[in-house]
């Protein structure tokens, strides 16, 4: 039994908003940050995966509710930073104004920190979870998370701006900066599931489907900057050309690089046929990373 898209998606939007804190005695401007970057909108693809691979092992969709929050308040974060001035200096998000932009530059750096705090606060905080497996969770998201994974990517992906890089450097930076949380949160869905675990098998197979549909989401990224419009992405268009950052379409051309994306998505669903689950969310949601339009 999958819970459909919408559902899932309702019912991730109302942990997020249950979980995030609404007051604060002494930092209330950070709090504002969090719940506009968190609340403000977006796809919720990482969570969605995170249920998704809970239902794959037939456990409720509850069970994996803690780790979707945690993996989408870690991409909150990312994007509060991406948009400051020291990175990409954008000014919208969710076709609203980026956080530094609502709420200064200040209290959007430390809005960031504070989620990235909650993400781990969240995870530990699971009720149903034994505590080594809350443990093997923290470790794996700090990983992807970190210098190895999103900041990692971060960091390479502002050093090359204005390089060309080879299609091995590319694939290496997008893996981390994007494709890392993406198979993070994959992986924390298959561990929230207390009706059944995954083999060691399965759980590989799951990673690897992570790993094609998180490269794929970013492919996609860069083909949507240049042919969708600043309303329909909620963010500003053009802004990889603008910054000359390394991305599939300046090096591949827009069709070249759909077409890499679609390959990728292909060989992720190959792989959840390999783990005899019932993967039906997982495959319309990988579907889905290649068939958007923002
Ligand atoms: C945008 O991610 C940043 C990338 C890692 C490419 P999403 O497109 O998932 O952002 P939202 O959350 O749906 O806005
Ligand atoms: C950001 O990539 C990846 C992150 C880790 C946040 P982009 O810079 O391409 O994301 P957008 O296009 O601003 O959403
Ligand atoms: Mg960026
Ligand atoms: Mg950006
Ligand atoms: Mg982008």
């Amino acid at each position: 039994m999958t819970t459909d898209v919408d559902t899932a998606r309702a019912l991730i939007v109302s942990a997020l908003d249950r979980t995030l804190p609404s007051t604060s005695e002494i930092a209330q401007p950070i709090v504002d940050v969090m719940r506009h970057a968190v609340l403000g909108g977006g796809k919720r693809l990482r969570p969605l995966l995170a249920v998704a691979a809970c239902e794959a092992l037939s456990s409720p969709l509850e069970d994996a509710l803690p780790a979707a929050c945690a993996v989408e308040f870690i991409h909150a974060y990312s994007l509060i930073h991406d948009d400051l001035p020291a990175m990409d200096d954008d000014d919208m998000r969710h076709g609203l104004p980026s956080a530094h932009v609502a709420f200064g530059e200040a209290n959007a750096i430390l809005g960031g920190d504070s989620l990235h705090s909650l993400a781990f606060q969240t995870i530990a905080a699971h009720a149903q979870l034994d505590a080594v497996t809350k443990l093997r969770m923290i470790e794996l998201l700090a990983q992807a998370a970190g210098w190895a994974g999103m900041a990692g990517g971060q960091c390479l992906d502002i050093a090359s701006e204005g390089q060309a890089l080879s299609l091995g450097q590319l694939q290496l930076m997008h893996g981390a900066k994007t494709g890392a949380l993406i198979r993070v949160s994959v992986q924390l869905g298959a561990l929230s599931a207390t009706a059944n675990q995954a083999s060691e098998e399965q759980f590989l197979l799951l990673s690897e489907f992570g790993d094609r549909v998180g490269l794929a989401f970013q492919v996609m990224d860069d083909v949507l900057d240049v042919t969708q419009t600043t309303e329909k992405l909620g963010k500003p268009a053009g802004s990889d050309d603008e910054l000359e950052k390394s991305t599939f379409v300046q090096l591949m051309g827009v069709d070249q690089a759909r077409e890499m994306a679609q390959n990728l998505v292909s060989e992720a669903l190959a792989l959840l046929t390999r783990t005899r689950l019932d993967t039906t969310s997982l495959e319309a949601l990988a579907r889905l990373v290649i068939e958007r339009d923002h």
